[in-house]
């Protein structure tokens, strides 16, 4: 999604703008630009396309003579949402008077009524954006006080926004605002920053600060002044980041895909070991108490895309193990179905970048409806860890692949310990359970290592089926669950249409799209229903299918039900299907490769989607 950059200091603003805006390519864009105040001028320099082509236009420009010089600048990439992808429709956005600078992130919903009254005071527009809208209306209050121009202009926008503005006239500040997009600011000596996420800034400073909601920052090269929505200057603690850069480098792997997919025994290390206490799980809960555990009569989980696939995991172990009605929600359809929840409810809020727009909104409607909310979040202090009444952390690090993997992995991990906390609180389990389910999570970071040795399969399967139109994936219970993931990860990142079903389903219609050679990807790990999935795999090859089966190196599945085997550790009882995400997730890398596409970034796609 749409990232933000500035820069105020001694040096010159543009190499760093664009260098920062290199780094959050993996956010996912489509164009690019940079604004930076010469003698109290904004020039502007903006293209479609990659941060190389903004880059050749600078330097072409350049040499024309035609500079960007200048100590204080901000920077875009722009992920379109109104108007297409274009030139004219790139940020930052100039106001008619050429005073005001601005780059968003987000969406401005009441842009058509802003735009006509606008237009009637004798603005011209000459993008499609509601960005226009924004920097036209502060040019519109502007009357020598910058900060009095931007709160007049952001209490007539609705919608949710992140702004990185700046004065012609004012070239020694920039302002920050934020209202549900994030935004940070970077602080360093004699120089500041401000960016949508740190990787941007990480190569010049590791102290930080998260603006909060509606609050606004004024920013020069020697001072952050950051207010809230009253206007009250307001006291923020300073981060220090603990990750350096090369977490967001692909140390020597080809792609942050296949770096992040290897990373994953770590990743269920760093997060399932610091919740072991003394032989028992302890999620180091501060608000949400055992006693809630004990009260609600209900889970809802909310999240989107992956993360509402681990909460369709989540809702199966929460019922199996702790026998709490739960569901799982995606959360766009949540905020807006009037849900049934209330002070009995818990909900669960799953979200790697803990910035998602949609399940950000379904947790305040949880919230706004008495429930409690529990987050498992990867982005320490994100707006969703820090709105949520407690949060549980997935240590997975830094992802910067769009198409989640090790975050994916880590939620799993918690929901497991999740679902055997709430049950061992209810009496639904006791210690020796609890105590089995801690040895096979700690026994899974060596399997999947195993799993990860044994890729050179995966690739050659990859090698044979990358051509196929369209792949099936089934499976029953959990491995239904994950099959939705896998489906999800190859479409993402190699553009073939699939589609995941639960095995005993495809008989009741979607068989008919089985012909000759369709590919079909069968998980059959969940023992209790083992041969009934195989039934189902004997169904789809009896009507041509090519089928690949992800089952457990106890079992077996003949020849002539599948024609490839992956074959992964058993000796489980609990969580043997969270390795079948391994080779799923290898499948899809590896198809992906062979189609030569632009796996980190796929296109059309963002890592943090922060608008509806
Ligand atoms: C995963 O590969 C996706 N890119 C996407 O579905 C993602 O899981 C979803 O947008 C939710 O993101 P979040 O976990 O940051 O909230």
């Amino acid at each position: 999604m749409c990232g933000i950059v500035g820069y105020i200091g001694n040096k010159q603003a543009s190499p760093i703008l664009l260098d920062a805006l290199e780094k959050l390519e993996y956010r996912g864009y489509d164009s690019a630009g940079i604004a930076v105040i010469d003698n109290n001028k904004i020039n502007i320099k903006k293209c479609i396309g990659k941060i190389e082509n903004l880059r050749s236009l600078v330097a072409n420009d350049e040499k024309n003579g035609s500079h960007i010089y200048g100590n204080v600048g901000i920077g875009h990439t722009r992920w379109a949402t109104h108007g297409k992808p274009s030139d004219v429709n790139s940020h930052p956005h100039i106001s008619q008077s050429g005073m005001v600078a601005v780059v968003h992130n987000g969406i401005v919903e009441n842009y058509m009524e802003l735009r006509t009254f606008l237009e009637s005071k004798g603005y011209k527009f000459v993008s499609d954006t509601d960005t226009e809208i924004i920097v036209q209306l502060i040019d519109f209050y502007y009357t020598g006080d910058p900060v009095a121009a931007v709160r007049q202009a952001i209490s007539r926008l609705s919608g949710s926004y992140a702004l990185g503005i700046m004065f012609a006239d004012y070239p020694w500040q920039l302002i920050a605002f934020r209202k549900g997009s994030p935004l940070i600011i970077g602080l360093s000596d004699g120089e500041n920053y401000i960016a949508s996420d740190i990787p941007a800034i990480l190569e010049h400073t590791k102290k930080i600060i998260r603006l909060g909601e509606q609050e606004l920052a004024v920013i020069t090269s020697e001072s952050v002044s950051v207010f809230n929505s009253f206007g009250e200057r307001i006291h923020k603690e300073v981060q220090e980041i603990t990750w350096n850069i090369d977490a967001a480098q692909k140390g020597g792997y080809e792609h942050f895909m296949i770096k992040e997919i290897m990373e994953q025994p770590t990743v269920i290390k760093n997060t399932v070991s610091p919740r072991i206490s003394a032989s028992a799980i302890d999620l180091g809960l501060k608000n949400i108490t055992d006693k809630d555990f004990r009260r609600i009569t209900n889970v809802v989980i909310v999240a989107c895309g992956s993360a509402y696939h681990v909460g369709v995991v989540a809702k199966m172990l929460i019922e199996k193990y702790a026998r709490i009605p739960a569901r799982a929600e995606i959360a766009s359809e949540f905020r807006y179905s009037d849900p049934m929840v209330n002070e009995n409810t818990l909900t669960i809020v799953i979200s790697q970048s803990g910035e998602t727009i949609d399940t950000q909104y379904a947790m305040r409607e949880a919230k706004s409806k008495g429930s409690k909310t529990l987050s498992i979040v990867n982005v320490v202090g994100s707006s969703i860890a820090s709105e949520s009444d407690d949060v549980i952390y997935t240590w997975a690090g830094t992802e910067i692949a769009v198409a989640t993997t090790k975050a994916y992995s880590a939620q799993l991990a918690v929901s497991y310990l999740l679902a055997f906390h709430i049950a061992k609180c209810r009496g639904c389990i006791g210690e020796k359970e609890e105590q089995e389910l801690i040895s096979e999570l700690e026994r899974i970071p060596d399997d999947i290592e195993k799993l990860l040795e044994g890729k050179n399969q995966i690739q050659f399967m990859a090698s044979k089926y990358f051509n196929a139109q369209s792949i099936f994936f089934i499976g029953r219970n959990i491995d239904h669950a994950l099959a939705l993931e896998g489906s999800l990860k190859l479409k993402e990142v190699s553009y073939i249409h699939s589609e995941a079903y639960a095995a005993g389903e495809l008989k009741h219609g979607t068989i008919s799209l089985i012909e000759d050679g369709t590919l079909v990807v069968a998980l059959a790990t969940y023992m209790p229903l083992f041969e009934k999935t195989v039934s189902n795999i004997k169904e789809v090859k009896a009507r041509g299918a090519q089928v690949i089966a992800i089952t457990s190196d106890n079992t077996s599945i003949p020849e002539d039900v599948a024609d490839n085997v992956v074959y992964i550790p058993s000796g489980y009882k609990y969580i043997e299907p969270m390795l079948s995400i391994i080779p799923l997730q290898l499948f899809a890398y590896y198809v992906a490769a062979n189609r030569g596409c632009d796996i980190d970034k796929p296109r059309n796609l963002a890592k943090s989607v922060t608008v509806e």
